[in-house]
């Protein structure tokens, strides 16, 4: 397998749709570091993301994603990013890397999430899915921008494992990335 010639490669999509999982496989896979910007922020507050939401707000947690996409625009190279549901607002989003849009159905997602064996902790530390039908409406309103911002596409609901869904990317790899 080839590994991509190319700067850092950026997971992107909805809550719960499996980027910190595979941006950990995938990285393990092409030997590299793999960052989590929902980790980097808990660290930078010594704070639970739901905790942030709790004291701080939405708002103030946006700034914190915005100031964690200057500094991995700046600071970071070869990695392997897993990013938060929102961090598509951040200005910079493009310059940090290639982007792979991890796509799912609305229902695919809770599907995903509630047959989990951690389901309850998966649900619970997630503010913005507390209210199911808000939570759609924001999807709704996401989707598009996923896809406008996506480099690479993989519907995950179409493949049968974590496994295959790499073997994919590596195969787009070839195509999509190296010759960048
Ligand atoms: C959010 C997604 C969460 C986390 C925060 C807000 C969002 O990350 O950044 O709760 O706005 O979609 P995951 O996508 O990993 O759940």
């Amino acid at each position: 397998m080839k590994v991509p010639k190319c700067g850092n490669l950026l997971f992107i999509g909805f809550m719960g749709v499996g980027k910190s999982t595979l941006a950990k496989e995938l990285a393990k896979e092409l030997k590299t570091v793999c960052l989590d910007t929902d980790k980097i922020i808990e660290n930078m507050e010594n704070k639970k993301i739901k905790n942030i939401f709790s004291t701080k707000g939405e708002e103030y947690f946006r700034e914190l994603e915005q100031k964690v996409a200057i500094w991995l625009e700046k600071n970071v190279k070869n990695s392997i990013i897993s990013t938060g549901g929102g961090f598509i607002a951040v200005g910079n989003l493009k310059k940090i890397g290639k982007i792979i849009y991890l796509k799912s159905s609305f229902d695919g997602i809770m599907k995903r999430l509630e047959n989990h064996p951690k389901s309850k902790e998966k649900l619970a530390k997630r503010p913005l899915l507390q209210d199911r039908k808000r939570a759609k409406e924001l999807f709704k309103r996401r989707s598009d921008t996923y896809k406008k911002l996506a480099d690479i596409t993989i519907n995950v609901e179409k493949y049968k494992n974590k496994r295959e869904m790499i073997k994919e990317l590596m195969k787009l790899f070839d195509t999509n990335v190296s010759s960048r």
